[in-house]
């Protein structure tokens, strides 16, 4: 019978202690039973299901305002095209600004969110406008009303907040009604006098 050589037997050696490592780890990854997006958990399960789930919704409804406003900002005409049409895009530029701190707080938290358009959609309460044209003094009229809701459901979470001591999400929500009400003022503001259907 042939002898393997030692330099062969060596390899091998080394080659089925790797193997095995390799195994183990794999081993040790499969027998943990947490689930891959699990996050930190600084509130009860229940806490966490219902915050972020207000949460997503609110951030459903900032999706559909924000390409409502977007729209206006590209289909508005008439006099005052300059004005509105700069206002809608601050206005638009802000509330995009709120919709990543807001997926990231439901994350934060241990909950999931947003996966998609389709997502969106299923769960705005906010409705869109596809309507080919829609008079500057509607649209100003619509985005009032919308944000106005806006701002009550945002209201509506931190109340939900509250209950469950989630200050972090309060103070997030505070900011953002505060920009929510600067919007809404801007809007009547610029309403005031117009007739609805006129411009
Ligand atoms: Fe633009």
């Amino acid at each position: 019978m042939a002898r393997t050589p030692s330099s062969q037997k060596s390899t091998k050696t080394k080659g089925t202690a790797k193997t095995k490592g390799a195994a183990n780890i794999v081993a040790r990854r499969r027998s943990r039973s947490l689930p891959r997006l699990e996050t930190p958990a600084f509130l009860s399960s229940a806490a966490t299901g219902e915050i972020a789930s207000a949460l997503t919704t609110l951030l459903a409804d900032s999706f559909a305002l924000y390409l409502k406003t977007k729209n206006f900002h590209w289909h508005v005409s008439g006099p005052h095209f300059r004005d509105y049409h700069l206002m809608f895009d601050e206005q638009a530029a802000e509330i995009f600004a709120m919709t990543d701190p807001l997926a990231e707080r439901a994350r934060k938290i241990g909950g999931t969110t947003l996966r998609s358009v389709g997502h969106i959609g299923r769960l705005q309460r906010l409705p869109d406008n596809d309507a080919d044209y829609v008079e500057p003094a509607d649209m100003l009229a619509e985005l009032l009303d919308d944000n106005t809701r806006l701002a009550a459901f945002m209201r509506q979470t931190h109340d939900l907040c509250d209950d469950h001591d989630d200050v972090a999400t309060e103070s997030l929500l505070e900011e953002f009604i505060d920009q929510t009400e600067k919007r809404i003022w801007f809007l009547f503001e610029a309403s005031r006098g117009m007739q609805s259907s006129g411009r």
